[in-house]
């Protein structure tokens, strides 16, 4: 591999967006919550679970707090790290509905929406997402899509109604350790090249991916 080039997930290396002592140094210094929330996360990376992390979970808490967000969806809900940052982040009243297709990573993230105390804010959907946003009504404030990445161009338009204006739909993994910038043709990448360009180019929405981790893409629909 050139020395000049990003690694890429064809080199079979771990993911990474920006240089590894950069990411270091950002989750050195990222807000981690509480002991319950600390455990969730030692679970997940004990355990090999795909989950955002303490910068980005921080970053998605401060996001839907600044939208006053009173009713966020979750799409991938795993083991329930970033739900808990996504729930503690609600308004009063608020809730989080977080959906997960495999049922056993269903109950461990009820297990530990319990014990990092937001039980009464999550209602957990089992199913695939694609079928369930098919059943579920609008409008939310807040929509955080971190589903299979080749899933990712079947529920972007049932998002875009699902938000109301002045909503954000925030995405993970947009830059697929920057394979979707070369000419990788995986049916991740090509899921997520797709996505991309969609909401680049939807009129509805005003959209920037921030090359936070594996990149995270942030839009907001300013009309219908
Ligand atoms: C990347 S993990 C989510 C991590 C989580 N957002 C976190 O950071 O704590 C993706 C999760 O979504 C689930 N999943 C993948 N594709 C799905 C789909 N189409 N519908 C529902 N759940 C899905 C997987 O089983 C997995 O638990």
């Amino acid at each position: 591999m050139p020395a000049n080039r990003a690694p890429s997930h064809g080199d079979r290396l771990p993911p990474g967006i920006v240089y590894d002592e950069i990411d270091r140094y950002m989750d050195d210094l990222a807000n981690r919550g509480d002991a319950a929330l600390m455990a969730v996360e030692k679970q997940g990376m004990k355990d090999d679970w795909p989950i955002v992390g303490a910068a980005e979970g921080s970053f998605l808490h401060i996001l839907a707090r600044s939208v006053r967000a009173k009713r966020i969806l979750e799409l991938g809900t795993a083991i329930g790290y970033s739900g808990t940052w996504l729930a503690r982040a609600l308004a009063d009243g608020g809730e989080l509905v977080t959906v997960e297709h495999d049922a056993e990573t269903a109950a461990l993230a009820q297990k530990n929406f319990e014990k990092t105390g937001v039980t009464p804010k999550v209602r957990i959907l089992v199913g695939s997402a694609d079928r369930i946003l098919r059943d579920l009504k609008g409008p939310f404030d807040f929509i955080f899509n971190d589903i299979d990445k080749a899933g990712y161009p079947a529920v972007l338009e049932p998002c875009i109604e699902r938000l109301r204006i002045g909503g954000l739909l925030v995405t993970d993994n947009v830059l697929w350790n920057g394979d979707v910038a070369r000419k990788v043709q995986s049916a991740e990448t090509t899921a997520i090249r797709t996505y991309n360009e969609r909401l680049a180019k939807d009129p509805r929405m005003i959209a920037t991916i921030v090359p936070l981790r594996d990149g995270v893409s942030i839009a907001a629909k300013v009309r219908d």
